[in-house]
Order: C-alpha cells, then sequence, then structure tokens
C-alpha cells in the first residue's frame, strides 16, 4: 500500500487523483497544488498548496508525509527540477528529471536529438539565436512555422497562414520572438492532420495508449486563436478515423527511438509520460512536438478507461519493468468538452472580462464525468479564474453516445461560460477524414 504525492492542480490531475484512488494499492494520496482544485481535494488525505518553483516546500511535503512515490501532473514543476529535487530526498516519481524533461521544455533540445540520432519524422529546421541567416531559411521554406524556445503553454507556436501571411511578417516575428526567447525554431509546416499519442516510459519500454485528437482553437469550425485544448474525443478503437495502421506504428517507433537516443545522450531513463503530438502526412507521420506529461485535455479521455490499475503502472514505470505489465483499456468512445470562461483565450483588447472571476452553479452532470480545472472555491460557492474552468466528458460504446452524454453534462454548468458544440460530431471528423483523403491524393 503506498502513500503517493500528486502535484498539479488542473483537470488533467483531478483524472490522474481520480485514477489513483481507483486502485486497489493506495493508502493515502497527498497533493502539492498552486491553486485548490476541489476535485483533487476532494480526494487527497492532505492537501498543501504553494508554487512550482518552491521545491523545497514540495520535498518537506513529502517527507513528512511518508511519500512512497510522486507523480508529477505538469510541465512547469518537471521543468524546475521537482523529480530531481525528489529524487535527492529518496522519493521516486513518475515523471522526467530536468535534464529528460527538455523533451517538452526546450523544443530545439527535441529537434537537435531527433536529428543527432537519424531518427524519422523532423521537419527542415534550423535553431537560431541571433537574426543572421533567418531571412535565407525562411526563403527555403514552402510553408513555415515559428517556434520560441522554451514553454509557452501551447499558445507560443506561430503558423503561416493562422498568425502570419509572408515571409516579410515571418522575419518580424523572429526578430520579436528573439527578443523575448534566447532561441528560436523556424520550421518547414506539414499539412495533414494531428494526433497525439500519449506513451508510457520507463527508460526502454515505450507502451502507447489510445489515440485522442485535441482541438485548439477556440470556437467551432477550428476558428479563433489557439489556446491550451477546448476539448477532446478517442474512438472504440483506440485509432483515429483519418489515419492508417501504418501512421500509428510510425509515431510509436519515432518514441521508441526518441526514448533510447535520451538514454544515450543522458545516460538516464526517462520514467514518465512521453506525448507526441504528430501529423498524418502524405509522406508519413511527422513529429510536432513532445510534451513530457500527460495531455490536457487528453488525460481524461484515457485515464478513465484504465482497466489496468494505475497505480501498478506507476510502480512498473519506476521499477523499469513497464514490459512485464499488460495494460488495457475499454473499447469505448470519450467525447472531453472543456468549459471555459466566455472570455477565455481572445486578445486583451477584444476579451469579456465579465466572465473572468464570475460566479457559476455546478448541477447534476448525470452520466457525464466532471473533472475541475481552473475554478476558485470559495465559501459562497464556485468562481472562474481567466483560464479553463472545468472538463466534462462522456463515455459510452459509440462517439455519438459519448458526445451527448458529455453535451447534457455540460449543460449542468451555468454561467458566463462557452465550449465548443462540435468537439465528437459526425461533421467535423468527416471534415478531417476528407481533409487526409485529400492530402494523400486517395
Ligand atoms: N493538449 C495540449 C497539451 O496538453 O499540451
Amino acid at each position: 500500500m503506498s502513500n503517493i504525492l500528486l502535484v498539479g492542480n488542473g483537470a488533467r490531475e483531478h483524472a490522474i487523483a481520480e485514477a489513483i484512488k481507483r486502485s486497489t494499492k493506495i493508502q493515502f494520496l497527498f497533493s502539492y497544488m498552486k491553486a485548490n482544485n476541489p476535485g483533487i481535494t476532494s480526494l487527497s488525505a492532505k492537501t498543501k498548496s504553494g508554487s512550482y518553483f518552491d521545491l523545497e516546500a514540495i520535498v518537506i511535503f513529502a517527507t513528512e508525509n511518508k511519500i512512497d512515490f510522486a507523480v508529477i501532473g505538469p510541465e512547469d514543476p518537471l521543468g524546475n527540477g521537482v523529480v530531481d529535487a525528489l529524487a535527492a530526498a529518496g522519493i521516486p516519481a513518475v515523471g522526467p528529471t530536468k535534464s529528460l524533461a527538455r523533451l517538452e521544455t526546450s523544443k530545439a533540445f527535441t529537434r537537435n536529438l531527433v536529428s543527432k540520432y537519424n531518427i524519422p519524422g523532423n521537419p527542415q529546421y534550423k535553431v537560431f539565436t541571433a537574426i543572421d541567416g533567418v531571412e535565407d531559411f525562411l526563403n527555403s521554406l514552402d510553408g513555415i512555422v515559428l517556434k520560441p524556445d522554451g514553454l509557452t503553454g501551447g499558445k507560443g507556436v506561430l503558423v503561416q497562414g493562422d498568425h502570419f501571411t509572408t515571409k516579410k511578417e515571418a522575419l518580424k516575428l523572429c526578430e520579436q520572438i528573439l527578443k523575448e526567447s534566447s532561441s528560436l525554431i523556424v520550421e518547414e509546416k506539414f499539412d495533414g492532420e494531428e494526433f497525439s499519442l500519449q506513451c508510457l516510459c520507463d527508460g526502454k519500454t515505450v507502451v502507447g495508449t489510445p489515440l485522442v485528437q485535441d482541438h485548439k482553437r477556440r470556437f467551432d469550425g477550428d476558428k479563433g486563436p489557439n489556446t491550451g485544448g477546448m476539448g477532446s474525443y478517442s474512438l472504440p478503437d483506440h485509432s483515429m478515423p483519418f489515419l492508417k495502421p501504418t501512421d500509428i506504428e510510425e509515431g510509436l517507433e519515432i518514441t521508441r527511438q526518441v526514448a533510447a537516443a535520451l538514454m544515450k545522450e543522458t545516460g538516464r531513463s526517462y520514467k514518465g509520460v512521453m506525448y507526441g503530438g504528430f501529423i498524418a502526412t502524405r509522406n508519413g507521420t511527422k513529429l510536432l512536438e513532445y510534451n513530457a506529461r500527460f495531455g490536457d485535455p487528453e488525460a481524461m479521455n484515457i485515464l478513465p478507461l484504465l482497466k489496468t490499475d494505475f497505480v501498478e503502472i506507476c510502480r512498473h514505470i519506476i521499477d523499469g519493468t513497464l514490459d512485464k505489465l499488460k495494460i488495457e483499456f475499454e473499447q469505448k468512445a470519450t467525447v472531453c468538452k472543456y468549459i471555459v470562461p466566455k472570455g477565455y483565450g481572445l486578445p486583451a483588447d477584444n476579451t469579456d472580462t465579465t466572465s473572468v472571476k464570475a460566479k457559476i452553479e455546478v448541477g447534476n452532470v448525470g452520466e457525464a464525468k466532471l473533472y475541475y480545472s481552473s475554478v476558485d472555491k470559495k465559501e459562497d460557492g464556485l468562481y472562474l479564474s481567466s483560464s479553463r474552468a472545468i472538463g466534462i466528458v462522456g463515455i459510452a460504446d459509440t462517439l455519438t453516445a459519448a458526445r451527448l452524454i458529455a453535451e447534457e453534462g455540460v449543460k449542468a454548468v451555468q454561467g458566463p461560460v462557452d465550449y465548443r458544440k462540435d468537439i465528437g460530431t459526425d461533421e467535423l471528423i468527416q471534415k478531417r477524414i476528407d481533409h487526409m483523403k485529400e492530402i494523400r491524393k486517395e
């Protein structure tokens, strides 16, 4: 029986907390959060709030509570080195060390690693620390993607056609990025359909989980600015209807090779989640980026489907014995819809500020699952912040049934909120299928 520390306070961590509490192998759950998540608090024996930079406070909380191991949810504490700090106190963790978390915290590190070890999936790319040479490289590309090096909360990537049009505009944006970030990655833009492949890794063995598709854009029809993710779906066959089996195998193989390369490069085992953001293209699967954690919202799609005990999975990750464990998921469809403040994700001059910090009422979500994200629980009720508030998840035998359960659940939340109605609809998914057919010229 284990005492487990969970670090993180979002809906992803609420889903992780639920998976931990379903285990028969847990004694107590302890949670360290930046802000109080009422869902996680209700599942925890004890909580502590504090900054993800305060590694000392996290280690003291863990030691005082005789923690057997920790599970780290978000990228910020990973990037700050919480796993190293816990290890120094003799506490293992599911989550990579600071050096290995560069997989997410430094896009330049990952591109260079993939290139150095001749792993497939990279676009044409160059890393710049000064503007010299940027214009020539921009001129050599047909479509352009610009990325600052470092954590950007999923919102820092600039894509030609979405965020800028001409190469002249791209150059100006590069100058701007180099003022704010130590380096800039300029990449070739891929045309295709994106999918999230969240893999579990113990340093040697990489295990894929059901594929999920996230929806970054703020509004229905994939319109509006990029967000942290407005919702996601997964299917009973654990694939995506626009993918070929080879697309998935290629994503898995890239991840296996990256795990091996990380070991060669750092001499350390990557223990945690390697979440590959992939894109299926006419030339096979390409790597957009890695995250060193579960996706948010994607964790809410896969963790409730786990048939295998999550705590046992964590133990095998820590012990390096994932190859000895059969990890199974229910063959169900899931649809996650994020409820957000009306002004969420909009530029400051266009933000409906009345929704920020407004009170919401949460009624009965019926068959749906509810995962709290950024809500503030006060004595008189729940209040919104400026971020995503609540993930509502429908699970059923078919996608339509899962979507309808999620839609019913969404109705239970009253206040100045919004969500994407189109996530999980046949119409939107058919658009993805048609897009892939078109680019594959089928
Ligand atoms: N779903 C996007 C992310 O977790 O970064």
